[in-house]
């Protein structure tokens, strides 16, 4: 039996883990071993989401989290590589675009074994985003990538990887899938309504981590000031991201939002599936917007999930408070049909068979 090694680390990489590793487990035919980095170590950042979406439990846990971006990713690689060296598998698979995804890859691809990337391609061109720097050499050293949009193949294209041994496969989205599985489960399983007192149809959703808006103080405000003007109309409930929390705190920002812990993914659901509208700087939360057939007000200033603001679904304002509330009174206007095949279909079948070719 063929033998991966799957990295985790940071939260949305649990989600689309979830996916793989339970078709995985019911097709028998790869052994998976699961390393969890540590990145995200809290239990509602972590562990809620290993019990909620059944995620097999890492056989190891690095714990290594709340350092620089430097000492993260060193201390992940030399761990990984441990970790290698012990488990000698016929693959890495690595997600998305965290310290941890490569870190991962690095380690392996170093050790000659085979690195698999889910969600390639993606750019936002902006070279100061961590992120950006950690896919683009993610993707450069990966044998086979695993593009979740026409967007991504594209970007691969532009940057040469036709000349290139690199396999790249459009597979869709495979957090689609998650929330097709998912949803239907949410009923049962969600009790965030009940718990913040939230009345269907009447908050906005929202959640703000990028360094660039939490790193920069006025950023924050800015859209901190935006919200508050917004909860004037309709309460806001933003589940907050520990980084985000203690900035807030350190400089004694005082808000009319509603700040509630981080939630696991059946309650992100709930609160996605009964919201008016989402305004984030998240990647995947854009797209969980659009399959739950909201609007997405992204603050940042730019994205990789171009086809969401290319077909009116989504759009971009930056950290500016007028350009905020604009696009809130624009979208509550607006009627929109959100039935568009935007991600794909069957993703976690379509990226387990290329797996299972890849490893011959
Ligand atoms: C990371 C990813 C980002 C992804 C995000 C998802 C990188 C470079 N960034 O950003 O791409 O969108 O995860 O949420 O890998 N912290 C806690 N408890 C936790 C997790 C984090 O207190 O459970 C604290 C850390 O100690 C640190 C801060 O939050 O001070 C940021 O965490 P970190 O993992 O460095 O980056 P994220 O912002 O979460």
């Amino acid at each position: 039996m063929k033998k991966i090694v799957s990295i985790l680390g940071a939260r949305p990489q649990f989600v689309k883990a979830a996916v793989l590793s339970r078709i995985i487990a019911e097709k028998n035919d790869i052994e998976e071993v699961i390393v969890h980095t540590g990145q995200h170590y809290d239990a509602n950042m972590s562990a809620v989401f290993f019990d909620d979406m059944h995620i097999p439990q890492p056989k190891y846990n690095l714990n290594i989290n709340g350092l620089s971006h430097g000492a993260m990713t060193g201390q992940m690689l030399e761990k990984i590589e441990e970790v290698l060296q012990i488990e000698k598998p016929d693959a890495i698979v690595v997600y998305g675009d965290t310290n941890s995804t490569v870190a991962g890859a690095l380690a392996a691809k170093k050790m000659h074994i085979k690195v698999i990337h889910i969600e390639a391609g993606l750019r936002s061109f902006n070279m100061k985003m961590p992120e950006e720097i950690n896919r683009i050499i993610t993707d450069r050293i990966s044998d086979l990538l695993l593009c979740p949009t026409q967007k991504a193949i594209d970007n691969l294209i532009a940057e040469g990887f036709e000349n290139l041994e690199t396999q790249f496969v459009l597979t869709g989205d495979i957090m689609k899938e998650a929330v097709t599985y998912y949803s239907a489960m949410v009923p049962k399983k969600a009790t965030v309504l009940q718990d913040c007192n939230l009345t269907s149809d009447a908050f906005i959703l929202a959640t703000i981590h990028r360094p660039e808006n939490t790193d920069t103080i006025e950023n924050l405000k800015s859209i901190f000031k935006a919200l508050d003007e917004i909860s004037k109309i309709h309460q806001v409930v933003l589940p907050i991201h520990p980084r985000t929390k203690k900035i807030l705190e350190k400089h004694q920002i005082k808000t009319q939002v509603k700040l509630i812990d981080p939630v696991g993914y059946f309650d992100m659901l709930a609160l996605l599936q009964n919201c008016k509208m989402v305004i984030t700087d998240s990647g995947g939360l854009q797209k969980e917007a659009f399959f739950n057939k909201k609007f997405c007000i992204i603050a940042r200033e730019e994205t990789e999930w171009v086809e969401l603001v290319d077909n009116g679904f989504a759009t971009i304002v930056g950290s500016d408070t007028q350009k905020i509330t604009t696009a809130f009174k624009d979208f509550s206007n607006k009627e929109i049909s959100f039935e568009k095949p935007l991600y794909g279909t069957d993703v976690g079948a379509n990226i387990y068979n290329e797996i299972l070719k890849v490893l011959g």
